[in-house]
């Protein structure tokens, strides 16, 4: 058998995940675990960067992010599931990046540049926030992962990884591969309002939301904003109600959508009905898995003690070759 490629990739724990996130991202994980050694975990230390003032929610999101993740399909079974504060030789391996890591290459990172200017409510002129890409580095490499799958705003820091990575090696020989990032084709899921989905914008449909709240959202969206009248055609081109039917109402109800739609044969309120039933029959694996887990937090907790357990091993391995190259080695 030949050996499985490595993928490594971390989320934020910052709260509940809507079904943007699970399109853009958890769903293609979930795709991934057959085919290759998958390792995910939750970037607890990563969420302190931004929020060191107010620790009190991590913890809380870290177990509802596993759950989250456990419902849309990734399974202990397959993949490594663990979280980063378990596995403290990431914090190790960060120290030594940080030596050689040129000041230059993290203040010109297009997202430590774009984050310091918007975001404007909180102080993040530290050392951490700063080195967050270094972090990050040290996350991907200590399982000397070979790809890793992450939407574009991430490109920048495995990027940065790769530079890290190589800067390592032609100093101390040849420890790590370096990893390429896989982007994740992102179908572009609106909330709501017609904005992007986003928790910020409380405009979103959460994984964990019940049935009956999944019907509520809907009926509450922003349809093709020229239709102002039952018996005025409407242009499914433009509404957001059809870009979800085309994701989960199959091929021949869409096709038949477009058409009532375009002669004014189905109002808003109809249509909005049958999506939401075709979304909420998709979720319906979701909440049986979250289910089972809610009904057993003691298996979560199994997930992820055993996960940082396993990862932990890796990490330990990597650690001992990085001291050697280095020769710290009392
Ligand atoms: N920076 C990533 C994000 O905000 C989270 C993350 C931390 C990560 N470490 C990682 C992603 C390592 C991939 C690999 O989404
Ligand atoms: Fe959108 Fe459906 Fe209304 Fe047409 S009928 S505008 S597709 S919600």
């Amino acid at each position: 058998m030949t050996e499985k490629k490595r993928v490594l990739s971390g989320m934020r724990p910052t709260g509940p995940l809507h079904l943007g996130n699970y399109h853009g991202a958890l769903a293609n994980w979930v795709s991934m675990q057959d085919q290759y050694d998958c390792h995910f975990f939750i970037a607890d230390w990563h969420a302190l960067t931004s929020d060191y003032e107010d620790t009190s929610k991590i913890t809380g999101y870290v177990r509802e992010m596993v759950i989250d993740w456990l419902s849309a399909g990734l399974t202990p079974e397959k993949s490594t599931i663990f979280v980063q504060s378990l596995v403290p030789e990431h914090a190790e391996l960060f120290l030594y990046l940080s030596m050689i890591t040129p000041v230059p290459w993290l203040e010109r990172n297009p997202t430590y540049k774009d984050q310091i200017v918007q975001i404007q409510n909180k102080d993040l002129s530290t050392f951490g926030f700063l080195g967050y890409p270094v972090l990050q580095a040290a996350d991907i490499i200590i399982y000397r992962a070979n790809a890793v799958p992450v939407g574009v705003d991430q490109v920048p820091h495995v990027e940065i990884t790769r530079e890290i990575a190589r800067r390592f090696n032609f100093l101390y020989g040849d420890v790590f591969p370096e990893p390429e990032a896989i982007l994740t084709p992102t179908p572009k899921i609106l909330g709501m309002d017609r904005r992007k989905m986003s928790k910020s914008y409380n405009n979103a449909i959460y994984l964990s939301d019940p049935p009956e709240e999944v019907s509520r959202k809907v009926s509450q969206m922003i349809t093709d904003p020229n239709r102002m009248r039952r018996k005025d055609p409407g242009n499914p081109d433009i509404c957001n109600v059809f870009s979800f039917h085309n994701l989960y109402s199959g091929e021949k109800v869409s096709a038949e959508i477009d058409k009532m739609c375009r002669k004014a044969e189905i109002g808003c309120v109809e249509c909005k009905k049958r999506m939401a039933d075709y979304l909420i029959q998709a979720m319906a694996p979701l909440y049986e898995r979250r289910r089972h887990y809610e009904a057993h937090p003691e298996l979560v907790e199994v997930v992820i003690q055993d996960g940082s357990a396993k990862a932990r091993n890796v990490a330990r391995e990597t650690m001992t070759a990085v001291r050697a190259a280095l020769k710290i080695t009392l």
